[in-house]
């Protein structure tokens, strides 16, 4: 729906529209996490955010990676590159779920158990948590829920259907081609290409557009501990 209702001179260009997503653009993160009896599932998702430590995800509550994180409470955050996208799509409209659920299996989404071995992604172990790493993804972000918020109360509707799961990331590590050089801790903006979802389709980043004023302040101002808030 392209509507021109509303007072268009007060920002020249602009139209009032009803998206049915309003999917402007994510990093893609492979979730992976364990049931209960330990079989590991792995989830393509963008519905993500960091601040300080704690990683915000956003995932649907009838997924297997939701139903997983409920009962075992543990994940990997695994960042593929905009190089691995065709692992990522891979994966793409399926689901651990057997059977699948009706909304899904009407668009198309089938079910499938072995979610590592249909991207061609090797699981190995992670370190303080069950979920299997993913070896490829240049970066591993080990993490414990924290909090499960339901998400859409206010619209009963959509009560109860999404979910927003506030991990801790306990464990980082990353791929030394992805590191900046000459640092123990830090990742090299330049060499880190993130994989963006965009309305539902893959993009890569461009190069710096800008110098950024923020990115003058010091890396280690913005790590947590006494006296420090985790905002940005
Ligand atoms: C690139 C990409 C991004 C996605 N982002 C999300 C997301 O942020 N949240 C979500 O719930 N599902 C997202 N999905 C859909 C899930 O992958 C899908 O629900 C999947 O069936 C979950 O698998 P599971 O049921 O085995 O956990 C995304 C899918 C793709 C391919």
């Amino acid at each position: 729906m392209t509507t021109t209702s509303g007072d268009t001179s007060l920002a020249p260009g602009h139209v009032t529209v009803d998206p049915a997503i309003l999917y402007f653009g994510t990093p893609v993160a492979l979730l992976s996490t364990v049931d209960a009896a330990g079989r590991p599932n792995l989830a393509p998702m963008s519905s993500v955010f960091w601040l300080g430590h704690t990683a915000v995800l956003g995932l649907g509550a009838r997924s297997q990676t939701a139903r997983n994180l409920r009962e075992t409470g543990e994940c990997v955050i695994n960042l593929p590159s905009a190089g691995q996208v065709a692992a990522v799509d891979r994966i793409a409209r399926t689901t651990a779920r057997d059977p699948v659920p009706a909304r899904k299996a009407a668009a198309g989404y089938t079910h499938e158990p072995d979610k590592f071995g249909r991207a061609g992604l090797t699981p190995v172990p992670a370190e303080v948590v069950a979920p299997p790493r993913a070896a490829e993804c240049p970066v591993h972000l080990e993490a414990r829920l924290v909090h499960t918020h339901p998400l859409g109360r206010d619209d009963p509707a959509a009560a109860g259907g999404t979910l927003a799961f506030e991990v801790r990331v306990l464990r980082v590590h990353v791929h030394e081609s992805v590191r900046l050089p000459g640092t123990a801790h830090r990742i090299d903006p330049d060499r880190w290409r993130p994989l963006i979802m965009s309305f539902q389709q893959f993009y890569g980043l461009g190069p710096r557009v800008h110098a950024s004023r923020l990115g003058e302040i010091d890396e280690e101002w913005y790590r947590p501990g006494p006296g420090t808030s985790p905002a940005r």
